[in-house]
């Protein structure tokens, strides 16, 4: 039995995981749950994979969620401190699905006390990379990409020690918006951005592949993971997401990963490595299929694409700043203070304000990165108000 802590438990990363958890019993026990502020969903996951310990970032939930376990021994812990303290917990595997920055703290944590993390979470991997690559590499802690195109290059690079890519291509999509104008765009609602075509997924994740910043967090994602230099990394649009990257060598030869569009897939190679578990969804069928299209992204109609490809290259803080200012953007979205096409505005207005976001803060240190993340989240938040 291998022990299994899942964070963001009531998100759509915990359903992929526990479904899979459901399907092989003889192999995986859980340990700890963890949720933000969804009790009910927590209390009713908790009954059917008893863990030892359930936690909630919110420190207002912690009542009712220990009144509705109050019958079954599971210990229930509250708030920042208590996520943190959840994640170094010794066990066998961490899934770290919680959405945001949030995660960084829990994700710190779980790379120095679990055997292996697999790292769904993107925003902490472009905001503090080399850090936890770091600490990772430190208490010898194996790090498994869920993120699909991630997944698929780790398993096309694995074993491959002394062939060095030439160059790695992560697909997208395209979103819900791949040919609309720009101009429709600013009519878009948030009903529309997180009805993604092919994958079912968490609203703030689902609006950042609208806007394709998913895919410019996903190259940062990428450049930190596999240690190569921006130049080394393309997107190219494939609408039907079976391919899920591609991985050239200087001979000519290009891998590609394939599978069906389902998070089973990738889950299923964290949850079971080095063995491979069955996954429980359909097998890819090409045949019915019958072709797989790929086509040139169109930059000037994603501009948040352009600024996270700026901040790659920049590098340091721009990140942390990058993904703050997408952060409250989407949220601003959500909640219908902001349009569809003020995101992109807002992330360029932070990025620019560089006397202010960039300047002062140390990359280098996890004080530097959340001051940062502070600032720039006042900052953004302030610029929402003028805009709204
Ligand atoms: N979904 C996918 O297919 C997919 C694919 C690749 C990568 N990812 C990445 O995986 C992460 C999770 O995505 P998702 O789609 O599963 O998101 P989601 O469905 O929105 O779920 C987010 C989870 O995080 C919890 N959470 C929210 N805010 C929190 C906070 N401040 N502190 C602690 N926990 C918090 C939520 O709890 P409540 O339910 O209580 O709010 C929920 O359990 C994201 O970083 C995303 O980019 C997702």
């Amino acid at each position: 039995m291998r022990k299994l802590s899942v964070f963001g438990a009531t998100g759509t990363i915990g359903d992929n995981t526990l479904d899979l958890v459901g399907r092989h019993p003889d192999k995986f026990e859980i340990e700890v749950l963890t949720a933000h502020e969804n009790i009910e969903k927590l209390a009713a996951l908790a009954r059917i994979h008893k863990p030892s310990l359930v936690v909630v970032s919110d420190p207002e939930c912690r009542q009712r969620l220990a009144s509705a376990l109050s019958d079954l021994p599971i210990k229930v812990e509250a708030g920042a401190q208590a996520m943190v303290d959840a994640a170094c917990a010794p066990v066998d595997l961490v899934v770290m699905g919680i959405v945001g920055f949030a995660a960084l703290g829990p994700s710190l944590a779980a790379v120095r006390y679990a055997d292996a993390v697999a790292l769904a979470n993107k925003e902490c991997l472009v905001v503090s990379g080399a850090m936890l690559m770091e600490t990772a590499a430190r208490y010898a802690t194996r790090l498994l990409p869920v993120d699909s195109e991630h997944n698929g290059v780790f398993q096309l690079l694995d074993g491959r020690d002394g062939d060095i890519p030439s160059k790695i291509v992560l697909t997208a999509s395209g979103g819900p918006f791949r040919d609309m104008s720009l101009d429709d765009m600013a009519r878009v609602t948030p009903e529309m951005a997180i009805a993604h075509p092919n994958w079912i997924m968490g609203a703030k994740i689902s609006v950042d592949s609208a806007t394709m910043m998913n895919k410019g967090l996903e190259l940062i994602e990428a450049r930190v993971l596999f240690n190569v230099v921006p130049e080394m990394l393309d997107v190219v649009v494939h609408p039907q997401s079976i391919v899920h990257a591609l991985v050239h060598f200087r001979d000519g030869s290009v891998l590609a990963h394939m599978a069906t569009p389902d998070m089973r897939v990738p889950l299923a190679y964290c949850l079971g490595f080095p063995e491979r578990i069955d996954h429980g969804g359909t097998a890819l069928d090409l045949a019915s299929l019958g072709a797989l299209n790929f086509e040139p992204i169109e930059r000037s109609r994603f501009p948040c694409l352009v600024h996270a490809e700026r901040a790659m290259h920049k590098g340091g803080i721009y990140p942390t700043v990058l993904n703050a200012a997408n952060e409250v953007a989407v949220s601003g979205f959500l909640s219908g203070k902001l349009k569809f096409t003020d995101i992109a505005e807002t992330v360029t207005r932070a990025l620019d304000a560089e006397a202010e976001l960039i300047a002062p803060f140390d990359p280098t240190t996890l004080a530097g990165l959340e001051t940062c993340d502070k600032k720039t989240r006042h900052f953004c938040s302030e610029l929402i108000k003028d805009m709204s």
